[in-house]
């Protein structure tokens, strides 16, 4: 692309953008949702699991992430990718992809083994969008269960 992405741990001056590129994205506004992302990303998780991509000093993008390990009795460290999103009028242009990137590395620098992520059947362009970063289909199948008659994947 011919404008410069750079991608940086986010903090909670991000909100106002995240909202924003969440509403273009979804049609809904969500500020106290995304306030209490930013504030659990902030008071328990590393910078490097929650960044946000920026172009001519605007955020373009965001990602958030989390890890564990031992979980579901998988052996190692595991980093799960919650949410990712670009901005629609920056998409194809590489911006999610530097997310990816950066996230990759410092993953690696703290020792984790692998990166997993839930993807919905009714989005097949994220499973395109994973499978351009060498995701993979894993071996785990998602088992759901839904409560007092209530619907959702
Ligand atoms: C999926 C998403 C993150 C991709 O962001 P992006 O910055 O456009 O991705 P990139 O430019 O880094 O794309 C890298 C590669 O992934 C693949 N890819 C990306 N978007 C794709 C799409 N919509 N369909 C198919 N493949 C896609 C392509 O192979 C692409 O390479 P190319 O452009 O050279 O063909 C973005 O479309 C998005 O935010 N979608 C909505 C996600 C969402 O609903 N999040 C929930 C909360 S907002």
């Amino acid at each position: 692309m011919s404008k410069t992405v750079s991608t940086r741990p986010l903090n909670k001056d991000d909100l106002s953008s995240i909202v924003d590129i969440d509403e273009k994205t979804s049609g809904t506004r969500k500020d106290a949702f995304w306030e209490g992302k930013i504030q659990i990303q902030e008071s328990s998780r590393p910078p490097w699991a929650s960044l946000v991509a920026v172009v001519d000093n605007e955020v373009v993008g965001f990602l958030f992430s989390h890890y564990e390990e031992l979980e579901f009795g998988l052996p190692g460290s595991i980093a799960w990718i919650d949410i990712i999103g670009v901005d629609p009028g920056y998409r194809r242009l590489g911006v999610a992809s530097k997310l990816m990137g950066h996230l990759t590395d410092a993953a690696e620098d703290v020792g984790i083994d692998r990166i997993f992520t839930l993807v919905a059947d009714a989005d097949p362009h994220m499973a395109e969008f994973f499978s351009a970063q060498g995701f993979s289909h894993g071996a785990m199948k998602h088992f759901r269960k839904n409560l007092s008659g209530k619907g959702g994947s």
